[in-house]
């Protein structure tokens, strides 16, 4: 790709609203830049990489510097739109490993020093969690409420308390190296290696954030009364009840955590959807679920980036979480699988079940949190996913809706939350439409849509004789096997 120097200038008080100024910075066309300042002024210098022509017709990363700054990203939209996008981000895979960002498109290792590598790091993070006790803070977000919590939280007080001594002397006796704090990570720090202030104020917000299960359960019982409600059977209820059993307990009061667990564990269905269809066409037995493979495949992807959004405001950093979702969630694709081989009525029931949860928990989320969220920018990565100009697999998963096709803000996080509730929607219909059969003339619709538009892009040329282009085309494709 052809790459040209550019200098572009942006004032600060314009980023700092996020308010399209795309007229004026359109030259400087790409993705994102970024703007860290240390001494604020009036004016932040910019020098930007950027490509001239591609850009225009796709995203391209400009790489920038500035003299001034905090590592505050600005995103360019492909239509030259100007985003302001949140400093920070929080995630514990932060900066490496993640679509987007360091490592992404790399070939991983073999099997087995990938397990070995993620082992040593994790280990390292469960010497961390106890010696530096993170389920108090846990504890002092989620306070227990009910006899049974108190008790799982004074048990879990003594099993800190033991591992974090067991830790200490085998440290001193050399069989485990010393443990010190985490750094943290560059990009969120001052000159001093403090967490910068900017990040420091969104990571308050963030804090703010408040979500109360009862408000999700009454929504649920909403939902659960109306005719097109999925009634499921009592293997899927106990897999299904006892999923919001876990979010609900360990995850009350913790809101982005929450949606974090939910959005590993929400992805894990169609991870198994595919497994199973690959199976299938492995073994020569189906393939006629060729298409279904796409969309699950779009909404994996979609799933995919609601969980990286969650990363990047700090739903994994705590190793607890990580451990109970990463195993919840193999946990459930075998379950899914178990499911979807005798009966995929059951597991799109199962899945239904679970993206209507969803549903209800993000809107109650927003409603709560309207205001606050509104003050937050986007992070980068929900701007990637409904800004990037590549729509195609984000069109992919919206099975049941018609043309023209979703095209949401995403200048807030108030926004990126309204988003992400308005996909689990999609979610639900498409998986509905799985259960009752209906995606058979959903995908039908598609096509039909698809051929239309390409008529209409480019009709097929009529003859001059007594039949019409398509007839000649076949004809002449006849005549050439023959
Ligand atoms: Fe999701
Ligand atoms: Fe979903």
């Amino acid at each position: 790709m052809l790459l040209a120097k550019q200098v572009a200038v942006f004032p600060a008080s314009d980023v700092a609203t996020g308010q399209p100024i795309a007229a004026r910075y359109a030259r400087t066309s790409g993705r994102y830049l970024h703007k860290r300042s240390y001494s604020r002024q009036s004016a932040v210098p910019v020098y930007a990489v950027a490509s001239n022509q591609a850009s225009r017709e796709r995203p391209v990363v400009l790489t920038s510097q500035d003299n001034e700054g905090e590592d505050c990203k600005v995103f360019i939209a492909p239509d030259g739109s100007v985003q302001e996008v949140m400093c920070c981000d929080y995630g514990f895979r932060s900066g490496f490993g993640r679509l987007y960002q360091g490592g992404d498109g790399e070939i991983p290792k073999n099997f087995f020093a990938l397990g070995a590598d993620n082992f040593r790091k994790e280990f390292k993070q469960l010497r961390r969690s106890f010696r530096f006790n993170e389920y108090k803070e846990i504890r002092e977000q989620n306070p227990p409420t009910n006899p049974v919590a108190r008790v799982v939280s004074s048990a879990n007080k003594q099993i800190v308390r033991g591992l974090a001594t067991l830790d200490h002397k085998l440290e001193d006796i050399g069989v485990l190296p010393p443990i010190k704090q985490a750094p943290l990570p560059e990009e969120i720090t001052d000159n001093d290696g403090n967490l910068a202030t900017d990040c420091a104020d969104v990571r308050e917000k963030l804090r703010m954030l408040r979500l109360e299960n009862e408000p999700v359960w009454e929504r649920e019982k909403r939902r659960a009364a109306a005719p097109e409600h999925a009634k499921a059977p009592f293997l899927v209820q106990v897999a299904y009840i006892t999923l919001c059993w876990v979010l609900d307990f360990a995850y009350n009061k913790r809101p982005i955590q929450r949606f974090w667990f939910l959005e590993v564990v929400a992805r894990m269905p169609y991870f198994s959807y595919i497994s199973m269809l690959h199976l299938y066409e492995s073994l020569g037995w189906w393939r006629a679920g060729a298409e279904l493979r796409r969309i699950h495949f779009a909404e994996e992807w979609n799933e995919l980036h609601h969980l990286m959004i969650m990363e990047s405001l700090g739903g994994d950093q705590y190793w607890i979480d990580r451990f109970a979702a990463q195993h919840a969630a193999v946990f459930y694709y075998w379950v899914i699988i178990g499911f979807f081989a005798f009966s995929p009525q059951l597991a799109y029931v199962f899945s239904e079940l679970v993206e209507g949860h969803a549903v209800d928990t993000y809107e109650e989320f927003v409603e709560e949190n309207g205001e606050l969220l509104k003050t937050l920018p986007p992070p980068l990565v929900a701007l990637e996913y409904y800004k990037n100009g590549d729509l195609y697999l984000f069109d992919e998963l919206q099975t049941t809706g018609t043309d023209p096709k979703r095209r949401p803000a995403c200048n807030t996080l108030y926004d990126v939350f309204c988003n992400i509730a308005g996909d689990e929607r999609e979610h639900v219909k498409t998986m509905r439409a799985c259960r009752t059969y209906e995606i058979v003339s959903d995908i039908a619709n598609r096509k039909l849509t698809r051929t239309e538009k390409a008529d209409a892009v480019s009709p097929i040329p009529q003859s001059n004789g007594a039949g019409n282009g398509a007839q000649e085309i076949k004809q002449m494709d006849t005549s050439q096997l023959e």
